[in-house]
């Protein structure tokens, strides 16, 4: 294994990781005073905790305020279900969204990549975020959905308003939680009325996108209600986008802070699968998972009792030194590399093949087209609120072609 030499700046997560790595000193599974939640920290539990939804429930609908205008997209957001509904959901919505109709987007993520990069090439200096990492996988699932290109911009707005950035808080408490439902609730009406709509255009007019297969599709002897899909879309909006620009620019920031992986890289592409796993092992964008007990649980001697909030910090996770050699260094070639980042068990990211290739084909693209990438100002990097996702929200960068 090979470790990396680090530059002299100040990593922008600094704060962060020591806090994650301190989490790890305490006993694996305890109570958080504070959070008035159960911290689950090291690999094995965290991993446990995710493959068990019978004892550790997804379901937070009986606890999270009810707000009418969200409850329209909690039909297809099987993130928050148990099975069996959740296996039906899925099992639905994995006929549409096959590993084939993944590989086949990877001309049209490149030529989105390209044009998103041909609108900076006259400048050495633009925001990595603004510029490629927040639009490309928006662009991406707008494609997919079969969006006119005319509304992507609206798509684009949407997308923004529902994820909420710095404006959430902690999302420690359900004040916080009912507030930010409130905030987002006239965009969740716009949205729901725009997609049924957009659904009821193809039901008329099938196509060969995402709609048209998930209006088709069909399992144990049900299919997908309007509303499903309409929450699934939301589902795809929250948990597809801005964790994939966390990712793009998670990379950047690693590289900027390791600057010896960069030159490996541009000699060998195949090394680019590889290091994006570590990026995701050392920065998972979401850090924390959110389960709740439906019966007293043990768990490493912990006494967990019924209908108690668990988190599963997969941040933790990732450093747990029983697991990963040299857990706190950052090391492109570490192989095998069985980061939680992108969850365990039955609610493993659906859509992880597509991030990995968006991230493969953009990062490449970046170094073919510029000879060197260095973040311009180390100051002006601004991060999003990492109690919700671990990525930059601007990230300048300096280019030579
Ligand atoms: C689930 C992370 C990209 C769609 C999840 C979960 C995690 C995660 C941790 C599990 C949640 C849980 O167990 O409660 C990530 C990360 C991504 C990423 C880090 C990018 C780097 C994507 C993309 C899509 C997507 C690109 C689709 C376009 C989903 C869906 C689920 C999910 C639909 C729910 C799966 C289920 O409940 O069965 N993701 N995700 N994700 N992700 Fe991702």
């Amino acid at each position: 294994m090979t470790g990396s030499r680090t530059s002299e700046a100040p990593f922008v997560y600094e704060e962060l990781v020591g806090r994650w790595e301190g989490l790890r000193e305490g006993a694996p599974v305890r109570y958080d005073e504070q959070r008035k939640t159960w911290l689950v920290t090291d690999h094995e539990n965290v991993a446990q905790v995710l493959s068990d939804p019978k004892a550790f429930s997804s379901d937070f609908s009986g606890l999270t305020p009810t707000q009418e205008d969200f409850e329209v997209f909690r039909q297809g957001n099987f993130v928050g279900m148990d099975p069996p509904r959740h296996r039906t959901l899925r099992a639905l919505v994995s006929q549409g969204f096959t590993p084939r109709v993944v590989t086949d987007l990877e001309p049209r993520i490149h030529a989105i990549t390209e044009e998103l990069l041909d609108a900076v090439d006259d400048q050495d200096q633009f925001d990595a975020v603004d510029a490629l990492a927040y639009p490309l996988p928006i662009i991406v699932i707008a494609e997919l959905l079969g969006i006119p290109v005319s509304d992507r911009p609206l798509f684009q707005e949407w997308a923004t308003t529902l994820f909420g950035g710095d404006d959430l808080g902690d999302m420690l408490d359900m004040a916080d939680i009912e507030r930010a439902l409130k905030a987002i609730a006239p965009t969740v009406r716009e949205m729901n009325g725009y997609f049924l709509d957009h659904i009821r255009h193809h039901r008329k007019n099938p196509g060969d996108d995402l709609t048209s297969k998930l209006i088709g599709a069909e399992a144990e002897g049900t299919r997908l209600s309007d509303q499903e899909i309409v929450g699934f879309v939301a589902l795809l909006l929250v948990a597809g986008h801005i964790t994939t620009t966390a990712l793009l620019g998670n990379a950047l920031l690693c590289f900027d802070r390791h600057p010896d992986t960069v030159a490996p890289l541009r000699a060998d592409p195949g090394l680019l699968p590889r290091t994006a796993e570590e990026v995701l092992r050392f920065l998972p964008p979401f850090p924390e998972l959110g389960r709740r007990t439906t019966r007293e649980v043990e768990l490493s001697g912990a006494v967990i009792p019924a209908d108690a909030l668990v988190t599963a910090h997969l941040g933790a996770a990732n450093r747990d030194r029983a697991r990963f050699a040299d857990a706190g260094t950052f090391d492109p070639a570490r192989d095998p590399n069985p980061h939680l980042t992108f969850g365990h068990g039955i609610h493993f990211c659906f859509g992880a093949p597509l991030a990995r290739l968006e991230a493969r084909i953009a990062l490449r693209l970046l170094f073919d087209r510029f000879s060197d990438l260095a973040v311009a100002d180390r100051d002006a990097v601004v991060t999003q609120n990492p109690a919700v996702i671990v990525g930059a929200r601007h990230l300048p960068l300096r280019v030579r072609r």
